[in-house]
């Protein structure tokens, strides 16, 4: 990376390149409080400061714009990701009693034996596109699962969730796709939740329904808006992991051979690679105050990008941070946030991953991916692939 910090402009879709990473470790460098004016975005790319400001929610808003870059306005102070306590504490205290470890614990024979089929199938193959043959099939069915919604209308969903995330630019008198995907899904959840409503079921929807804290329950709009944000977190999350996990082991021959060998490596596999490539890059976060970084000011208001992806890979917080190094002693890494947001859904981001890589791994006699006919993934909070074909035997 060359250049000097007044010509650089970050452009939100970096993080879709193959290597964004040296260009991080430039910004690290040399310009760690930076504005994109082409963007009108900050980006703070150093360890410290992306933790300090996910820990400091009263001076790091998620409600004045959201979290994610661009963020839709009838998203904003709406879901758990987009509100300020004392709304968030509110909806977390119900989503934390609807979603409990029980949740998971239930999930994981289901999860086990799906992840055994998906892999079983794949055998036969022996090539797959690991996206619409193992991810989205494991996500759907799980997240299926957790919120009651029937499979045959999961590929509709799964549509209109990859638009949710597209931040393209719509053609004249067109409505963004993102807005027509939210409308529709909301439409959608809306009937299910009147569903549930009349007759709970044994999902996490009727859960969230029927919890209380201090004697008040969340109003059906609160619940409907709650579940978008599972199903669109859950979906493009995990997907990423899965996808970058499968990606890194490809291009690490002696990762590959170890987990092999030890499958009891494999937390710490997931764990490193939600590090070393992180599949949510970034959160926004806009300053309640006038923030004053690096010589910067910062002006409450802005929109700032808190870049996960870059934190971490800091090597002012750890060693050969390039490395994908199994054996970490200590992994602080931002992957799922850090502070009030830290992600809900992460016990069950991680079973999904292990179980997958478990039953993957012990059925693969080869691991190769074919780059010329994969795609990645091109919003600008989210990193991995859409599509990826992967030769197992
Ligand atoms: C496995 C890969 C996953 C990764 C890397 C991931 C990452 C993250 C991150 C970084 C945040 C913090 C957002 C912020 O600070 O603004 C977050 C929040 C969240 N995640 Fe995840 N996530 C994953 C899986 C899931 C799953 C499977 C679910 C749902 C079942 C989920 C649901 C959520 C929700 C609801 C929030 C908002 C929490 C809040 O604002 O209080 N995530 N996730």
């Amino acid at each position: 990376m060359t250049g000097t910090v007044t010509e650089f402009n970050y452009p939100i879709l970096l993080i879709a390149s193959d290597d964004p990473y040296p260009t991080y470790k430039w910004m690290r460098d040399h310009d760690p409080a930076h504005y994109s004016a082409m963007e009108e975005l900050w980006v703070l790319t150093r360890y410290a400061d992306c933790s300090a400001a996910f820990k400091d929610w009263k001076t790091w808003s998620s409600e004045r714009r959201g979290n994610l870059i661009n963020d839709i306005p009838e998203r904003v102070g709406k879901s758990l990701g987009t509100s300020d306590p004392p709304k968030h504490t509110f909806a977390r205290s119900i989503v934390n009693k609807a979603f409990t470890p029980r949740t998971v614990a239930d999930l994981k024979p289901k999860v086990k034996a799906l992840a055994q089929r998906l892999c079983a199938q794949a055998r036969e193959k022996g090539t797959i596109e690991f996206v619409s043959d193992i991810s989205a099939p494991f996500n759907a069915a799980i997240l299926g699962a957790m919120f009651g919604v029937p499979e045959q209308d999961f590929i509709q969903l799964r549509h209109w969730l990859d638009d949710f995330f597209k931040r393209e630019k719509p053609r004249a008198g067109e409505e963004p796709r993102q807005v027509v995907a939210m409308r529709q899904l909301r439409l959608y959840l809306d009937k299910l939740a009147e569903a549930r409503q009349k007759e709970p079921g044994d999902d996490l929807m009727s859960a969230m329904l029927l919890a209380e804290e201090d004697g008040r329950r969340l109003a059906m709009d609160q619940v409907v808006v709650t579940t978008m944000t599972f199903l669109t977190a859950g979906f493009e999350s995990t997907n990423n992991l899965f996808t970058n996990l499968t990606y890194a082991l490809s291009l690490h021959p002696h990762v590959l051979a170890e987990v092999r060998a030890n499958p009891d490596l494999i937390p710490a596999f997931v764990e490193e690679g939600m590090r070393w490539d992180a599949p949510a890059q970034g959160f926004v976060r806009s300053p309640t105050r006038d923030v004053e970084l690096h010589g910067k000011l910062i002006p409450q208001g802005a929109q700032v990008l808190l870049h996960i992806g870059s934190a971490n890979r800091d090597e002012r917080e750890f060693a050969d941070p390039d490395r994908f190094d199994l054996h970490r002693a200590d992994q602080r890494h931002l992957g799922m946030g850090q502070g009030i947001h830290f992600c809900v859904g992460a016990p069950l981001g991680r079973v999904m991953a292990q179980f997958l890589f478990e039953e993957l791994l012990p059925v693969s006699t080869r691991w190769e991916i074919d780059l010329n006919h994969a795609a990645r993934v091109t919003t600008p909070n989210f990193r991995g692939f859409v599509q990826l074909p992967l030769t197992i035997a």
